[in-house]
């Protein structure tokens, strides 16, 4: 018979990255600091469920995907666990399994790691001794240094609307093993700002964000973006309180423009954007110069393009995508997503 003696589920959001992290270093610390928003409507529901004793010391799970076995997930999932087997005693020994299911299309392109390893790191945690004595704020400290083990950028999934990671001047609390809710002031601008994610390429990406982080060891431009990044993040902490429009598509874009220029120098290099992925920033910056509106882009480690911009110019943003941008998508898909508050316990 299956007991099922503890169980605990929650829904953690994905998260887009303004300045960027891109290289680390054992066990999984930054380079560099970086900040994102948070999202709202691209997330993981993960439920963790404590089955009974398995008859072997290690770890013995299943992992599900929409109710169907997901083999492929194991590795990474084993990998993490290792990385906290010394905190998971009371998890040893035991059968568990774990559901989930993600709000976006299965490979859209969309990185799941920040959303799924930041949900799987909550139910662990909830489920835990330590968890479930921790006041609140231990407790989503606790929960964004296992959702890092898992991947970097889980670790700012755990706060909205905007998480910071690692080491960063003038934030006395900022840490490398663990994102920080961004305490500064933020102009109320960005509380309501939309992401709308427009998918240029689905399916598996040609080089890993693991891969990528690992070429900027011996990188010829390492120790300047990593110093470039320390900068912006300055900045960037002073266009949001400013409620700079101008200046925060300005440093947004010159981020992922540096992003994927550190893809195309390191050796072995790589090109992660597609032909469409440039044809949409075009088509952007025209818009832009046309319609003086604030109408920025970002990219992640993928050719998918994010576009950002405040709520009151939602209509002509969507109208703009439908007319000028869909022919450029897979299927003609995009997420309407925007800035989100960080995870929902279910369970
Ligand atoms: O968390 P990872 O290892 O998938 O790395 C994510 C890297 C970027 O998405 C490109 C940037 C970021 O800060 O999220």
């Amino acid at each position: 018979m299956h007991m099922i003696e503890n169980a605990s589920s929650w829904r953690s959001p994905s998260n887009i990255a303004l300045v960027k992290y891109w290289g680390k270093y054992d066990p999984q610390l930054p380079a560099n600091p970086s900040l994102s928003f948070t999202l709202s409507e691209s997330f993981t529901e993960t439920k963790l469920e404590i089955l009974e004793e398995s008859g072997r010391g290690d770890f013995d799970f299943e992992v599900f995907l929409d109710y169907r076995k997901a083999e492929d997930f194991k590795p990474k999932i084993q990998k993490f666990l290792g990385r906290i087997a010394s905190e998971l005693d009371f998890i040893k020994g035991r059968k568990f399994s774990i559901h989930t299911y993600n709000s976006f299309p299965h490979s859209s392109g969309i990185a799941s790691s920040a959303s799924g390893m930041s949900a799987l790191a909550l139910c662990l945690l909830s489920l835990s001794p330590q968890g479930k004595v921790m006041s609140p704020s231990a407790f989503f400290q606790k929960a964004s240094e296992w959702s890092r083990l898992g991947s970097g950028s889980a670790s700012r999934s755990v706060y909205g609307p905007l998480g910071l990671w690692g080491k960063t001047e003038g934030i006395a609390e900022s840490s490398d093993e663990y994102a920080i809710p961004y305490q500064g002031k933020v102009d109320p601008i960005f509380n309501e700002f939309c992401d709308t994610i427009l998918l240029v390429e689905k399916g598996q990406k040609a080089v890993s964000s693991t891969a990528g982080h690992g070429l900027m060891k011996g990188h010829p431009f390492a120790q300047q973006r990593f110093a470039q990044a320390h900068h912006n993040l300055a900045n960037l902490q002073k266009i949001l309180a400013k409620g700079d429009l101008e200046a925060f598509g300005n440093l947004v874009e010159h981020e992922a423009l540096t992003l994927h220029a550190m893809m195309m120098s390191s050796q072995p290099y790589f090109i992660l954007m597609k032909p469409n992925t440039l044809k949409i920033i075009e088509l952007i910056w025209e818009f832009r110069r046309e319609s003086q509106k604030p109408l920025y882009f970002t990219l992640d480690a993928g050719a998918n393009v994010h576009l950002l911009y405040p709520k009151h110019i939602e209509q002509e943003a969507l109208n703009f995508v439908n007319k000028e941008i869909k022919l450029y998508l897979n299927n003609g898909e995009y997420i309407c997503d925007r800035v989100g508050n960080g995870p929902t316990k279910l369970m």
